[in-house]
């Protein structure tokens, strides 16, 4: 199987060269090599958690979502979408939180910074905890193991989260999986070879900080101003100036090429003046971003398309949560009443529902769309042929489901081998007579 590779985006701020660097570039590169799946998303219920102006949120989802696709994420490869968009997430918060110690949440940094600020300002100590920041890590944990994401790429601010969503898969597989493993247990994955941007004033670049390169923002002019205001020590033009220890080239090997960066570091200790080499490095910038910034500005100003791209990327992340929540729905006993009310009916019913075979869709490394149905003990019942476009694929597992073994006339699917007819026909009633 893929690997699944899964980050989310908290949506209150506009992005800026530091995350392009340092998250957004990585992530897309990453998301084209063979062999992953990768799952990027808007988390915009986090972002309530932070930030309480609807206004701020709202275009900061589209800042945030049309930074993505200027930036050259190809949708058709990589599942993006909006956590709020995915009920799901919600449901699996609660079925973790159930199964989440309350002593493991009081040790999580961002509740602990928040209350440690709270008694440094004299106040009492849980003035500004609301029971959203209290419990973030098991919404964090909602959403990586909803997607079973194996690789869950992260600063380091957020290792411990990913601790604890292991933990609490761990906790869920042993309480309810029956000897399965209902959840993939994720890891964490600190990109080392993507250096840190630094800021105007040589520290992470940040918001917090007041010390970003805007990205996109402002346009040419102010990428021009904020380098111009990027610090550097006072050497003037033709004396040599050491390229190790300035962040100004830190900022432009982000975005140089070996032979650009050799050239750049021999003409400062050759004695290049730093408001040249500013000029040399808002060019080199421009070059990479101000494409990208034309794709930009022509998303945002049409947000229905970019609105378009988030609903179909939610129907494709919604085909693999929904059946993974059905199951756990099931493991915690949150069952049809039928199953519950007799204990010998209970045994039969039970059997029946596990033989309820399951669609599964998915892409191949062709780039065409497939599904296929298999029985509860894992036997391929049918297997479609590849489909150009997703929708083609949905739209036939959605007739299975609903007119059953009606659909097997004229759908292009070959039955699995060594199945006959007669048993994918009983499976197809099964599975209709469960949607009822
Ligand atoms: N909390 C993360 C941050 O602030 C964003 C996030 C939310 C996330 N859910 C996630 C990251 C799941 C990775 C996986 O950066």
């Amino acid at each position: 199987m893929s690997q699944r590779v899964l980050t989310g985006i908290t949506t209150t701020g506009t992005p800026h060269l530091g995350n392009y660097v340092g998250a957004i570039r990585p992530a897309i590169a990453a998301s084209r090599e063979p062999g992953v799946e990768s799952f990027f998303f808007l988390a915009d219920y986090h972002a309530l958690i932070k930030c309480d102006d609807p206004d701020r949120i709202e275009r900061s989802r589209l800042e945030i979502a049309a930074t993505w696709l200027a930036a050259g994420l190809d949708t058709s490869r990589v599942t993006f979408y909006r956590q709020s968009d995915i009920p799901e997430t919600t449901e699996l918060n609660w079925l973790l939180t159930c199964v989440t110690a309350k002593g493991q949440m009081n040790r999580a940094h961002a509740y602990k910074a928040t209350v440690d600020a709270a008694v440094a300002a004299g106040e009492e100590p849980d003035a500004n905890v609301t029971m959203g920041l209290y419990c973030y890590p098991i919404l964090m944990a909602a959403d990586i193991l909803l997607f079973n994401a194996h690789r869950v790429p992260v600063g380091r601010d957020q290792v411990q989260h990913i601790e604890m969503a292991r933990d609490v898969a761990q906790r869920f597989n042993h309480l309810f999986g029956k000897g399965r493993e209902l959840f993939v247990l994720p890891q964490a994955e600190i990109e080392e070879s993507v250096a840190t941007l630094p800021g105007l004033d040589g520290r992470k670049m940040s918001k917090s900080y007041d010390n970003t390169v805007p990205l996109f923002e402002g346009g040419p002019k102010a990428l021009k101003d904020a380098v111009a205001r990027i610090v550097t020590d006072s050497k003037l033009p033709g004396e040599p100036k050491d390229p190790e220890d300035a962040h100004l080239v830190t900022i432009h090997d982000a975005f140089a090429d070996a032979a650009t960066r050799a050239a750049f570091h021999a003409d400062l200790r050759g004695g290049l003046g730093w408001g040249d080499a500013k000029q040399r490095v808002v060019q080199l910038i421009e070059a990479h971003v101000g494409p990208m910034r034309d794709r930009y500005a022509d998303l945002v100003a049409h947000p229905e398309r970019i609105e378009e791209i988030l609903q179909e990327g939610a129907r494709k992340a919604r085909a693999t949560a929904t059946p993974l929540l059905d199951e756990l729905r099931q493991a915690v006993g949150l069952r049809r009443m039928v199953a519950a009310s007799k204990p010998q009916a209970a045994k039969a019913a039970s059997a029946e529902k596990s033989a309820v075979p399951v669609f599964k869709q998915y892409r191949e490394p062709d780039n065409l769309f497939y599904f296929k149905l298999t029985a509860a003990d894992g036997s391929l019942l049918l297997q479609s042929q590849g489909f150009a476009e997703g929708r083609e694929a949905g739209g036939w597992v959605k007739r299975f489901k609903t007119e059953g073994a009606a659909a097997l006339a004229d759908a292009p699917v070959a039955l699995g081998e060594g199945t006959d007819r007669a048993a994918v026909e009983a499976a197809l009633a099964a599975l209709v007579a469960a949607q009822e």
